[in-house]
């Protein structure tokens, strides 16, 4: 599998080391606008070959030479000095439309998994400028979020993390907000999984912890990686080895939850084709109203810098 990544920052390093442990890539192509940065990134993932499953043919290339990609991460932006992540919507838009037309135009004809911020926003924007049918243009939106929460609800409960089916829904960003009406324990409800083990915590406690960690990991080493590299892994994963995997990504809402024309996370089978299902959850009526929330906050964005 052929794959590019746009952005050889913290993040862009993350998901192209990550790939080459994993094994899930063949030949790993890097672009920046600092282009010695994307050659080091390169050279640094390529140092390690002995220790991957297999060899990753490693380079660096321009926009154009992204056209043969399987899949194109994009994760251009920075979160330097910024609070919340719509910022960057105004201040890198105008270079992702540019850059994404230029891929496409080259003839690329694969699958884009859209991770710089505000991804949602973003996934909406290469959706819109690829042109591509939805099932093409995925954002992470909330996945990152949503394995922050089952870490953190897998260490007040003293569980296995994998047991922990947990959910944030809304942007991937300060409105998202924990859907605790479809958490399960392995096949328990929430609520009949604390009945039998009960367990003493703030629900607004976790979702604050969950919403800020991104902050304080940022605040302590300048910027996130591991999270954000397995977690984007684990969608090219469930593409590249076609496993049919639910993941909560964005997609565009076409009628789902009553929302409309916009990204937003929702669990979606992952396959071959990328976005091959998605799938709607039943909320409770609070839920549905913090996902209209999430919905305006998005669009006023997008309204304010079109
Ligand atoms: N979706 C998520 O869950 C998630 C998680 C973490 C970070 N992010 C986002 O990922 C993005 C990258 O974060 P980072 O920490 O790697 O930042 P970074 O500053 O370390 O890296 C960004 C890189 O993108 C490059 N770049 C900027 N504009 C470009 C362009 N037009 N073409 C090519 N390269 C360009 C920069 O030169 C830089 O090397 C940010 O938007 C951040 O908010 C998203």
């Amino acid at each position: 599998m052929k794959l590019g990544i746009i952005g050889a920052g913290a993040v862009g390093f993350a998901v192209g080391y990550t790939a080459a442990r994993m094994g899930i890539a063949s030949d790993i192509k890097y672009n920046d606008i600092i282009e010695e940065r994307a050659k080091a990134q390169a050279m640094d993932i390529e140092d390690a070959s002995s220790f991957y499953p297999h060899y990753v043919k490693m380079s660096w290339g321009s926009y154009k030479d992204m056209a043969d990609r399987d899949i194109i991460v994009t994760a251009t932006g920075s979160l330097d000095g910024v609070r919340d992540r719509l910022e960057e919507y105004e201040m890198f838009k105008d270079a992702t439309e540019a850059y994404v037309k230029e891929i496409v135009k080259a003839g690329f004809k694969g699958i884009f998994i859209v991770v710089g911020n505000p991804c949602d926003l973003m996934a909406d924007l290469v959706y819109r400028a690829s042109g591509f049918p939805k099932e093409r243009v995925i954002g992470s939106g909330t996945a990152l979020d949503t394995t922050r929460l089952n870490t953190t609800l897998c260490k007040l409960l003293e569980i296995d993390p994998a047991d922990v089916r947990g959910v944030v829904l809304g942007e991937h960003g300060e409105s998202q907000f924990v859907a605790w009406s479809n958490i399960f324990i392995n096949n328990l409800t929430f609520e009949e999984y604390l009945k039998q083990n009960p367990a003493s915590f703030s629900r607004d406690d976790v979702e604050n912890l969950v919403r800020e960690r991104a902050w304080r990991v940022i605040d302590g080493k300048g910027h996130t990686q591991c999270g954000i590299g397995n977690t984007v892994c684990s969608m090219i994963d469930a593409i590249v080895n076609d496993r049919k995997k639910v993941i909560l990504v964005a997609t565009l809402m076409e009628g789902m939850y009553g929302l409309d024309d916009i990204y937003l996370s929702t669990p979606c089978v992952l396959g071959k084709d990328g976005m091959e299902k998605a799938i709607e959850l039943k909320l409770n009526e609070e839920e549905l109203s913090r996902l209209k929330h999430s919905e305006k906050v998005l669009k006023a964005n997008r309204e304010k810098y079109k």
